[in-house]
């Protein structure tokens, strides 16, 4: 979608040749009975009269009034214009015009409005008018465009915000796209192509390793997944370079099941098909790289994406194997359905190359997160409380909103196992926590953040579908980090000394050399 940029009074706005013109209006601003302009009237009359209340959720539909160049107006009540309120009342503004059949579409903000709340009443629109098409033999394709956004004031930052807006709703479609095709069609093959053709431009770098590769790098616990699907794995390795080479990168690592049977511990039939979205963190990693192709901000990004089906096979991994990983720490495998932390751990140890700033994982990870944390927020874990709070910031900011969960040592006990130095899962307590405490124990030489978004990446239900979050979120922190970057760590040097995973490693380590 094409988004344009316009300082104008509103009885200007209502002079542009769109297709239909949503007005957003805030609470506070009564209109103006004798102005000239048609919609100013027209709500004074319906307010007068009792109709009309500017309240946030209130609509007023006006059609083909003299004076109006377009045929349809609708007069949305934003409240006090802060974002929230735009985010409502841009919902119900599509909804009253969404039948017809818009390519051009005019915004305008009355009175009073933010970088922020333009950014939201843009993502918002496109949020809501999105819609896949990609499987169904006759696709009905969006018809909406263009939108020309205007307010009755201007600055640089409402026209970067409008620039913005647009890279971040082309990431977050790409993100939608993925995330929504079925598994048959976004294989792990399937998602190193896109990868490939993302990082086609200036900047990028895209190395895709099949299992041989993988093989190499000693990436067992990956590798324990894929070994009982059929498609091959992929191991993405993305690389954006807009910033001077001495600028320690933020590692983004995306969780890549393309599908999750559970695989030997298989998941119970029923919405098993949505297990087609446990890639919901690769899409994420791929959206926030297009987002970047777009803006190219001076920053450098590294995007890590662990891509395999979980399947139940004759040749799957079985509840109490044992596998080696990346790090050079034994997991046993008790639940071959807790795999997203299995191919995580090994591509978090690969990050370490980096020498990164910060290392954030996203992934589609526990049940436990939907059930603490509903589809509103998305679970944070981190052990660097300026990153967390860096990323609970960029969340507020872009809607896209996640909540600080615990990493207490406490909490890391379950995951104890007599044959291996880790088990893969806890009980059932506290599940989304104790997943964190596992990737943890992978993490311990850079800054780490983990976003769980099992109950944010898709809705359920009726309007099931990919929501593109936490594209919105991860820009955010990238573009606000880029333009103050005096917050590097010093990746070089492990933070907390974790005795017990320093002493596997070295281990590991000694073992390599012999
Ligand atoms: N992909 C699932 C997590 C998930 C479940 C996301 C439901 C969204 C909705 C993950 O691989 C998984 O199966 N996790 C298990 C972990 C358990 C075996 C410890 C879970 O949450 O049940
Ligand atoms: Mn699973
Ligand atoms: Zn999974």
């Amino acid at each position: 979608m094409n988004f344009e940029f316009q300082k104008l009074s509103l009885s200007h706005a209502m002079t542009a040749s769109v297709d239909a013109l949503v007005v957003l209006w805030p609470g506070h601003v009564l209109p103006d009975a004798k102005a000239v302009e048609p919609v100013s009237r027209l709500l004074a009359q319906a307010i007068a009269h009792g109709d009309f209340e500017l309240k946030a959720g209130a609509v007023l539909s006006l059609y083909s009034q003299p004076g109006m160049a377009t045929r349809h107006v609708v007069v949305s009540c934003s409240a006090d214009n802060q974002p929230g309120q735009i985010r409502s009342a841009m919902q119900a503004a599509w909804g009253a015009v969404k039948a017809s059949k818009i390519k051009r579409l005019g915004v305008h903000v009355v009175g009073d409005v933010s970088a922020q709340g333009l950014q939201m009443a843009l993502s918002t629109l496109a949020d809501a008018s999105y819609s896949y098409t990609t499987t169904l033999s006759k696709p009905k394709a969006r018809t909406l465009k263009n939108v020309r956004i205007s307010a009755s004031h201007d600055s640089a930052e409402l026209r970067q915000a409008v620039v913005h807006a647009q890279a971040l709703v082309a990431g977050v479609e790409l993100a939608k796209e993925w995330a929504n095709r079925p598994a048959n069609h976004a294989t792990p093959t399937h998602l190193a192509q896109a990868a490939k053709t993302i990082a086609s431009g200036r900047n990028f770098k895209c190395e895709v390793l099949g299992p041989k590769e993988v093989a190499k790098l000693g990436m067992g616990a990956f590798m324990a997944v894929a070994q009982g699907a059929a498609e091959p794995l992929r191991f993405i390795v993305m690389r954006y370079n807009g910033g001077a080479a001495s600028q320690a990168p933020v590692v983004l690592v995306g969780k890549g099941i393309t599908f999750d049977t559970g695989g030997i511990s298989i998941k119970p039939a029923p919405e098993m098909d949505e297990m087609k979205y446990d890639m919901g963190g690769a899409a994420s990693v791929l959206g926030v790289f297009k987002a970047l192709g777009e803006l190219k901000p001076k920053i450098n990004v590294v995007g890590l994406i662990p891509a395999t089906e979980n399947m139940p096979d004759g040749l799957a991994v079985k509840p109490g194997d044992v596998v080696t990983s990346m790090s050079g720490q034994t997991i046993e495998i008790l639940n071959t359905d807790a795999e997203g932390r299995l191919v995580l751990c090994d591509a978090l140890t690969y990050a370490e190359r980096f020498k990164p700033q910060a290392v954030i994982d996203i992934a589609t990870l526990t049940g436990a997160c939907v059930i603490a944390l509903g589809a509103v927020r998305s679970g944070l874990f981190s052990s660097d409380d300026t990153l967390a709070s860096q990323l609970q910031q960029a969340g507020e900011y872009s809607g896209d909103v996640c909540w600080r969960m615990p990493l207490d040592d406490d909490y890391a006990e379950g995951l104890k196992s007599r044959f291996a130095d880790v088990a893969n899962v806890a009980g059932r307590a506290a599940g989304s926590v104790t997943a964190a405490k596992f990737l943890q124990r992978f993490t311990k030489s850079f800054a780490w953040a983990h976003l769980d978004i099992a109950g944010t990446a898709w809705r359920s239900g009726a309007a099931k579908g990919a929501t593109g979050r936490p594209v919105a979120l991860l820009l955010q922190y990238l573009l606000s980090n880029a333009q103050a970057p005096g917050v590097q760590k010093n990746a070089a040097l492990p933070k907390v000394a974790d005795q017990s995973v320093q002493k596997v490693k070295s281990k590991a380590r000694a073992v390599k050399q012999s």
